[in-house]
């Protein structure tokens, strides 16, 4: 399988750029220009695109022959980072690719996830403060998933709870929605959040789905362990 993973150099992207090496996946990473020395250990073994996650010729580029796409979506600057980047994937995909794109749990797809006082305040001062002083663009990160959501492409949104560095636990298990006894520990390591990523290129029960995450060891999932999903 050959994978375009949009956003390599991250944290997210690094684990995710390990598993698909240890499933001896073809890898092809586009991250910025100045990035490019993060990923010195794996240089070997990858093509590395250099360029802007929103800029389209970069992902045209990137992105031909995948059977599948892993892309970071990221609020960066006020510049429609995200909308960009999920964009340009979506029209330059080769046709059934799997596209699997990475979010937080303040994505909603069908405005039935039931977020508690703290979680919501969090969200719209983190929004409010980063609007002020124009670093960050929730919005538009909220505007790249609706445009995924919309779309007839073989997407999956995947959203993360807060995250936490540390060994793998395994897959972490999830649910429709936020708010799901499942999912109330809300926290992942982040490397198995780039574990569910890679493995949902594979997983076709996936598609069109939003799954909401949360790590396999963590009390909620470990309480809810023997309910179907
Ligand atoms: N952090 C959390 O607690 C959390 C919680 C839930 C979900 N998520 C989701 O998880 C994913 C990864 O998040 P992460 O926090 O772990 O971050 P990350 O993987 O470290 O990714 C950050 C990405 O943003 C890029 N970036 C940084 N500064 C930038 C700038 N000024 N302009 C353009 N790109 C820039 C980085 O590229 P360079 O390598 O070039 O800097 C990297 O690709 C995201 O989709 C996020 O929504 C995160």
């Amino acid at each position: 399988m050959k994978v375009c993973i949009v956003g390599a150099s991250g944290k997210l992207g690094q684990y995710m750029l390990q598993h698909c090496l240890d499933h001896n996946y073809e890898v092809v990473g586009v991250c910025r220009e100045q990035s490019i020395a993060k990923l010195d250990r794996f240089k070997d073994r990858v093509t590395i695109i250099p360029g802007k996650t929103n800029d389209r010729e970069v992902i045209r580029r990137a992105v031909e022959g995948c059977d599948g796409v892993l892309a970071v979506l990221v609020p960066w600057g006020v510049q429609k980072y995200s909308s960009g980047t999920a964009q340009a994937v979506l029209d330059y995909a080769p046709p059934g690719a799997r596209l699997i794109f990475s979010c937080g749990w303040h994505i909603t797809r069908d405005g039935r996830d039931v977020y508690s006082r703290l979680f919501k305040t969090l969200v719209a001062t983190v929004g409010w403060l980063a609007r002020l002083l124009r670093f960050v663009e929730l919005d538009d990160q909220v505007e790249a998933c609706r445009r995924i959501f919309s779309s007839d492409t073989r997407w999956t949104v995947v959203r993360g709870s807060d995250l936490e560095e540390g060994e793998s636990q395994g897959l972490p298990v999830w649910s429709h929605h936020v708010g799901d006894p499942i999912l109330k520990s809300n926290l992942t390591r982040r490397i198995d959040f780039a574990l569910f990523m890679v493995e949902a290129l594979t997983n076709e029960g996936l598609i069109h789905e939003a799954p909401a995450i949360v790590g396999r060891q963590t009390p909620s999932a470990l309480e809810h362990a023997s309910q179907p999903l």
